[in-house]
């Protein structure tokens, strides 16, 4: 008999998946966990055997055949994000797709098409989207109070943060920092801003500088795999992003640099008033004076919060708010990043 939940297939068994997604999956009741595909047979198998799955599989196309399949989620490292896409929609399935959306735009384009042509849900898991406090100023910003948002800075400076495993590989990562944490910030702060039309972008990349680094007694994000390292992308980078409205948005990330660790920040400047992510603080008039107010926000359930919000998406067939179209449109900041970077110039996109 045909069971009531959304049935899903997990793609890609690594760190993200085990920790986040499996975990949030299994405090909605309406879903059910069915397959898991790993390039890794015996981490497949473990993941099925623990969350009682009833299929494990290497394969990503023999996991979308899968029938009894509703959905996909793809927990995969960047490379193998277009290809089970792909696959996923051609065999009609619902998407939740990790971040970054792919290696490059030509990538992202073709996931876009893909998804249209099958007309199911394709959500990215752009997470810091689902903060409590991202959802609450997204709110408020909404309401226009804030005035002309005309500019923004954003950035997330790691002094020595460098994730170990496939995340320096660019032939399976697609780049660094940029592409890794940059895709965060960019996002989210794009987000708040209301999704201007990106233009230019103005970009430095910083390659060899200390990303590779050997200072002891710092923590870092670890791959499931560290086997046959390999370190080819850059470790910082900076620039500008123009907008068609006249806004702009100044960026920074680095895994590893001689400076204070920053945490994921984002300033948004209206004409009205201001704000601030972590700390979350406004920053406006009241009654002619300037007055700062801090809003009171609820506990961070940012994972539950997107895959909740994916499952919705697929039970009432209504739009994510982190769409394969904003996955694209970012898809085009970050390679920009790297084309300006690489002609030294600003560049259209
Ligand atoms: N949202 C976040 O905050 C966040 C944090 C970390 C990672 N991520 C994203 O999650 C994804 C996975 O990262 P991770 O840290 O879990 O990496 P990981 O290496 O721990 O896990 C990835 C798993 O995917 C498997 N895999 C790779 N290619 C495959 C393929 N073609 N078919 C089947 N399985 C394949 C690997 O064997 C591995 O088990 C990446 O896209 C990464 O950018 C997101």
């Amino acid at each position: 008999m045909k069971s009531n939940k959304i049935r899903i297939g997990i793609i890609g068994a690594g760190n993200i998946a085990q920790s986040q997604h499996i975990p949030a999956y299994l405090r909605l009741k309406d879903v059910e966990l069915v397959a898991v595909c790993d390039l890794k047979e015996e981490r497949a198998k473990e993941v099925a055997e623990k969350y009682g799955m009833k299929y494990s599989t290497t394969s990503i196309n023999d996991l979308v055949a899968l029938e009894e399949l509703d959905a996909v989620d793809i927990c995969a490292w960047n490379n193998a994000h277009a290809q089970a896409a792909i696959a996923a929609a051609a065999a009609g399935k619902h998407i939740l797709c990790e971040k970054p959306m792919a290696l490059n735009v030509q990538q992202a384009e073709e996931m876009l098409k893909a998804s249209k042509k099958s007309g199911k849900v394709f959500m990215m898991g752009f997470v810091n989207r689902f903060r409590p406090d991202s959802i609450v100023l997204k709110d408020m910003l909404d309401t226009g109070k804030f005035g002309e948002i005309y500019y923004s800075k954003t950035g997330w400076l790691r002094r020595r943060g460098t994730p170990l495993g496939w995340f320096t590989d660019t032939s399976k990562a697609g780049g660094g920092p940029v592409i890794d944490i940059g895709v965060h910030v960019i996002d989210l702060t794009w987000y708040l801003m209301g999704k201007p039309k990106p233009i230019s972008v103005s970009a430095t990349v910083h390659k060899d500088k200390l990303g590779n680094y050997k200072t002891k007694g710092v923590g870092r994000w670890v791959a499931f795999d560290t086997d046959n390292l390999k370190f080819d992308t850059e470790d910082s980078a900076a620039g500008i992003i123009r907008f068609e409205n006249g806004a702009s948005m100044n960026f920074e990330v680095s895994w590893a640099i001689n400076a204070k660790d920053t945490g994921i920040y984002s300033h948004i400047f209206g004409t009205k008033a201001g704000a601030s992510l972590n700390p979350f603080a406004i920053y406006g008039e009241d009654a002619d004076y300037l007055m700062d107010s801090t809003p009171t926000i609820g506990k961070d359930d940012r994972f539950f919060n997107e895959i909740s919000h994916f499952i919705d998406c697929i039970k009432t067939g209504s739009q994510p708010v982190s769409s394969a179209q904003d996955g694209l449109e970012i898809q085009k900041i970050l390679n920009g990043i790297y084309d300006s970077a690489k002609a030294g110039k600003e560049i259209l996109l």
